[in-house]
């Protein structure tokens, strides 16, 4: 078994180092932020994620994770060293900003001695950035013995401890032979299960990581304006996606309409991937649409809660039901609901918010919202509920209880969570789909 360290807690570098350590490698977690490491330490996890907490407190048990400040005996006890900290977009720009990582490859460098170390780039890195990061290391310790492998991760926010348990496939990039061995170890729990295991070189797999997410923020864009259409058309946008997604070469997932994509990793994602393409002087046309159409979805959401609501906001209450980017998480970032929320309120909507995990963040980015405890309190006496987070709970609600609790029965469903058929009695808008009454 392997001695790996994850230099960075968030979400990428807990969630693969409780899973290497479940694997039954040793794991040392390591970040600069000590109050987080006092709090894993103590079981408290920095986010929400599903078997997350159960998976490391089993893991402290067995004593093969362990959480610290402290780099260098970090870097010192490790075969292996991932880089897992942020590579937010820079404002400006649009490029990965890379200073992170790179500030953290020079730390890992200066503690470096005479062993051989694999380091290994997992957070989402454009192109070149193993060579940079080589760069670094080699200037900053000439002697050192060591090699950068690209190693994207593909983890669903929700589903992450699953995914990683279960991949589609696991991504090695490296530009020479010797850390290949290593990683194939690592990865050996999995791929004695029979999980795929693709090995190319760095660039190739930085490749493939942005051209996984920004096809799939692509489909998700298609299939919103296909349900565009058929709102027009009168075709129904769920029967569309089953027979589209029936084709084995297509296949169904991706393909359910929405506010548009949010999260951590689509929208940087797309933007670093467009940056970097213009900048080879190969523009990705159906990229950039993507990207803008994706910025052009909430004015949509918005005519059509609008129209919904009879052309005028002002003075309405509005019963929100989800705020977070999709279900099963906490995370806010770059949610859908961040502009068309700010949008309704500035035409004068009151707000009414439920979310079983928005509670935590929300607020923040709500400061003109009411948060409630539950959907019912929120929904009780408004004009009109608004669902724009696909929570498994908001299913159960029937039309009975929307009629009994709204002013007025009038539902407006961003993520299409019931049948037409179900909801006789209000007057229901959805995306893609007829409106019934
Ligand atoms: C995404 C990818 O799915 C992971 O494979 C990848 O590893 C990860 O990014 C990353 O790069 O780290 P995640 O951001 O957790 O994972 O979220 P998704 O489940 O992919 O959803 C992204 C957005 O698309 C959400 O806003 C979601 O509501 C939206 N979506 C998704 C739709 O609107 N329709 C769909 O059919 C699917």
């Amino acid at each position: 078994m392997k001695k790996v360290c994850m230099v960075g807690t968030g979400y990428v570098g807990l969630v693969s180092g409780a899973c290497f350590a479940h694997l039954g490698h040793t794991v040392i977690c390591v970040d600069n932020n000590a109050a987080r490491i006092e709090n894993l330490k103590k079981g408290i996890m920095p986010i929400y994620e599903k078997d997350l907490k159960e998976m490391v407190e089993a893991c402290v048990k067995k004593e093969n994770i362990s959480f610290t400040t402290d780099l260098c005996g970090a870097v010192e006890k490790s075969e292996i060293i991932f880089i897992t900290v942020g590579t937010p977009s820079d404002k400006k720009t649009g490029d990965a900003d890379l200073s992170f990582v790179f500030a953290v490859a020079a730390d890992i460098a200066k503690h470096m001695k005479d062993e051989y170390k694999v380091i290994v780039l997992k957070s989402t890195v454009p192109v070149g950035t193993a060579e940079a990061v080589e760069d670094i290391i080699k200037k900053a310790k000439p002697a050192a013995k060591f090699s950068v492998v690209s190693n994207p991760e593909f983890l669903r926010e929700g589903f992450a401890v699953s995914d990683f348990l279960n991949p589609d496939r696991i991504v090695v990039g490296a530009n020479d032979a010797k850390p290949l061995s290593v990683m194939r170890e690592l990865y050996k729990p999995l791929t004695d299960k029979g999980f795929a295991l693709l090995t190319t070189n760095t660039t190739t797999a930085n490749m493939i990581k942005y051209a996984s997410n920004s096809f799939l923020a692509m489909k998700i864009m298609f299939i919103n304006e296909i349900s565009d259409m058929c709102e027009k058309a009168g075709a129904d946008v769920t029967d569309v996606a089953k027979g589209v997604g029936l084709d084995s070469r297509i296949g169904h997932k991706f393909l359910n309409p929405g506010p548009g994509y949010g999260g951590s990793c689509f929208p940087k994602d797309t933007m670093a991937l467009e940056r970097m393409a213009k900048k080879f002087d190969s523009p990705l046309k159906l990229v950039e649409t993507t990207i803008a159409e994706n910025n052009a979805r909430r004015f949509k959401m918005l005519s059509k809660i609008s129209n919904a609501l009879g052309g005028n906001m002002r003075g309405k209450r509005l019963a929100v039901l989800g705020v977070t980017f999709k279900a099963e998480t906490d995370d806010m970032r770059d949610s859908p609901s961040i502009g068309i929320l700010s949008e309704l309120h500035l035409n004068g909507a009151a707000l009414d918010i439920y979310d079983p995990q928005g509670k935590k963040h929300g607020p923040e980015f709500f400061p003109y919202a009411k948060f409630h405890d539950s959907a019912a309190e929120a929904l009780s006496g408004a004009d009109a509920a608004l669902v724009l987070t696909e929570w498994p709970e908001f299913n159960k609600i029937t039309a009975a209880e929307y009629k009994k609790l709204l002013k007025t029965p009038l539902v407006i469903d961003l993520r299409n969570m019931y049948k037409l058929e179900d909801m006789k009695g209000v007057v229901y808008h959805s995306l893609g789909r007829k409106t019934v009454k």
